[in-house]
């Protein structure tokens, strides 16, 4: 889609809620559907443009800052952008939200409220169980905050829709908001 408006689809969710799984999976569906797709992942990001940043509010900051800075950057130019990143504080995202839409791009707002229990139980990194242990203070959504956004453009629940169905949803919303073509025409490719 040349001259296509540019996008930021945002995840946001507690650690383990399925934001680099969901991420993987859209990816492609994106390209297929004639996008140009750049991806901002928040394990990734800190290995780089964040390197040396940690977890206080202020360091979180920073980093979402950063990888909004990016993404509108981006988005400004017509690629369409998935971010993911734990983005705890509603008021960063919505300070990100409010540069993108200024720069002409859309803003898709997606919130992975897979419940902590189910994240926790899935401890993909072990993370959680050294958070429980004391050994990992200041871990979002144990004895860190987590706030979820009050009007995302979608919430998801990877532990109770499917991850096919949840990019589903998230090409409808694209659709809806024409920043995918309404079909991809079998025929037509
Ligand atoms: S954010 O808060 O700044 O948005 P980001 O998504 O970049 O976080 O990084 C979160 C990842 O860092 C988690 O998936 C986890 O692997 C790791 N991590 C290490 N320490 C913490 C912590 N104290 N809280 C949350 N995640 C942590």
């Amino acid at each position: 889609m040349t001259g296509a408006q540019g996008f930021v689809v945002w995840f946001t969710g507690l650690s383990g809620a399925g934001k680099s799984t969901l991420t993987a999976a859209l990816v492609p569906e994106l390209i297929r559907r004639g996008r140009r797709v750049e991806v901002l992942d928040g394990d990734e990001v800190r290995l780089h443009l964040s390197k040396g940043l940690g977890f206080s509010r202020e360091d979180r900051d920073t980093n979402i800052l950063r990888i909004g800075y990016v993404a509108n950057l981006l988005a400004r130019n017509g690629v369409g952008v998935v971010t993911a990143a734990i983005s705890p504080y509603r008021e960063t995202r919505d300070a990100v939200r409010a540069m993108v839409e200024r720069d002409g791009s859309a803003f898709i707002e997606v919130h992975l409220s897979t419940p902590l229990e189910v994240c926790e139980a899935r401890d993909v990194k072990g993370l959680y169980a050294e958070a429980r242990a004391g050994r990992r203070p200041g871990f979002t959504g144990i004895d860190d905050p987590y706030e979820p956004p009050l009007n995302p453009e979608l919430r998801l629940d990877t532990s109770e829709t499917p991850i096919k169905a949840c990019v589903a949803e998230i090409v409808a919303k694209l659709e809806q908001l024409g920043l995918l073509p309404a079909i991809a025409a079998e025929g037509a490719r």
